[in-house]
């Protein structure tokens, strides 16, 4: 199949220009002025920006969580990733205690194998790891999985000890991948959510008012040093907070290999939708928790200057009814996580550039091009360049839509509320390409599962 986008204007991290780009073999093979070759499709963009497909690094699908699995599996999810101008996501495998790191990823290749929209990679959630089972990171860089995520969050479930994050982060390091950290000081909130069911606080908003900042800038700061000494890159998962931005600035201004993404709850989201109605605010129960409004101006300072370099969702989304009902009269049963896979483009387009926060190339940057970076993906993914794979959106600027549960354009996740409900956004992705096949076109999806494969990624490059 070929296609020939004419008219476009073609944004990367980098460029900005108005030329045709002809697709040939799932990648772009021409970039050029008037291209008037035969195609099987041509795709008339004028007006319109041409920009990577979006890679959203931190996602979780079909993952059995607080007593229950997330809503989106990885053919629904991928889907409305891809409605939303995402044509590659990067899961977590999670290995279970005890257990080998390799089992984990059969279990998680067998859960998405010919059911994605589009391509995929995984990260590897460590749980424990002795010393005579370390090798299996050596396996995990030959099977294409280079990255890990560590959490000192959520004892007696994800959370591993200090000497454990050490042994990993060493190994890591000698093995040129990357560490995704889960930073929040998990032993001392238990302490503090125990204090407060104890008192009878129950509302969601005490899952909010458990977790300090304090105790995110903590468990950065903590996880940086030990990098540092274990000489690995470090990358802040869902950073939330200006209190841990601040620790991620400090470590990066000595030249510390330190890295942080944010996500669309903590830019747009804050700790006043806790004090909904009756058990709504249980919607926006997620890990770290929304903030005080004022941490999202040094959010996207932080964004601006370089300390954050990427933006992606902790897709994690779980039922109003019967899953967040899982925690009615506890706020700690109810399950963490909120929907967004596929509001993220839009979102970050209208707060960012139409707000005039961030450039367009920095958009493609945060959106796509530094993740791909990050994780081994570059330059196949996050550019549009000859001989990269031909991911791309025909993004209209102009357009502008309502996000809600009740409108196709904007919500196609397999979850019964949208964090976002009746935002205005203007900047919709119309088209999506994921390796040189339409599969969404005028915002309708015509892909089917098993278009995406699993991806490979490489070691990170800067
Ligand atoms: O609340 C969240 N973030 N749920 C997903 C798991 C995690 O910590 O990323
Ligand atoms: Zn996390
Ligand atoms: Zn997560």
């Amino acid at each position: 199949m070929s296609v020939l986008i004419k008219n476009g204007r073609v944004i990367t991290a980098v460029d900005d220009y108005h030329a045709d780009i002809f697709i040939e073999k799932e990648m772009v093979t021409i970039i050029g002025e008037n291209l008037t070759m035969k195609a099987d499709k041509i795709i008339d963009a004028e007006g319109k920006y041409v920009i990577p497909g979006g890679i959203d690094p931190h996602t979780h699908l079909d993952m059995p969580f607080g007593g229950t699995v997330s809503a989106d599996d990885f053919e629904t999810g991928t889907l409305a990733a891809a409605h939303g101008g995402t044509t590659t996501l990067i899961d977590f495998a999670i290995q279970t205690k005890g257990h080998s790191t390799l089992e984990a990823l059969d279990t998680w290749h067998a859960k998405a194998e010919g059911k994605t929209a589009i391509d995929y990679g995984f990260h590897m959630i460590i749980t424990d790891m002795e010393d005579d089972r370390i090798h299996e990171m050596e396996t995990l860089v030959k099977e294409g999985v280079t990255s890990y995520k560590l959490f000192m969050a959520y004892p007696g479930v994800l959370y591993v000890d200090d000497g454990t994050l050490y042994r990993v982060m060493r190994k890591a390091g000698e093995e040129r991948t990357v560490i995704c950290m889960h930073a929040e000081n998990g032993i001392v909130i238990d302490e503090i959510v125990k204090r407060a069911l104890a008192e009878g606080k129950t509302e969601p908003k005490w899952h909010a008012l458990t977790r300090p900042t304090r105790m995110e800038a903590e468990g950065v700061h903590r996880a940086i040093a030990i990098a540092e000494v274990a000489d690995v890159p470090v990358y802040i998962v869902h950073l939330s907070s200006s209190d841990a931005l601040e620790q991620v600035t400090l470590a990066r201004n000595r030249g510390v290999k330190a890295f942080a993404e944010t996500c669309p709850q903590y830019l747009f989201l804050d700790h006043s939708y806790y004090e909904k109605e009756g058990f709504e605010g249980a919607k926006y129960v997620m890990t770290p928790p929304l903030r005080e409004k004022w941490n999202q101006d040094n959010l996207w300072r932080g964004l601006q200057f370089g300390d954050i370099q990427s933006i992606s969702t902790d897709h994690c989304p779980f039922c109003y009814k019967d899953q967040k009902e899982m925690g009615v009269g506890d706020f700690s049963k109810i399950p963490n996580g909120g929907p967004g896979v596929e509001n993220r483009m839009s979102l970050v387009f209208n707060g960012g550039v139409v707000e005039g926060r961030i450039s367009l190339n920095k958009f493609v940057d945060l959106t796509s091009t530094s993740a791909a970076k990050m994780f081994g993906l570059f330059p196949k993914k996050g550019t549009i360049a000859v001989g990269s794979d031909a991911d791309i959106v025909i993004f209209n600027p102009n357009r502008k839509e309502t996000i809600s549960v009740n409108n196709p354009v904007m919500h196609n996740m397999n979850v019964d509320y949208n964090a976002y409900e009746g935002f205005e956004v203007t900047g919709i992705s119309e088209t999506v390409i994921s390796r040189g096949k339409v599969i969404i076109e005028d915002c309708k999806y015509v892909g089917k599962s098993g278009d995406g494969r699993f991806l490979k990624r490489g070691l990170y490059s800067e």
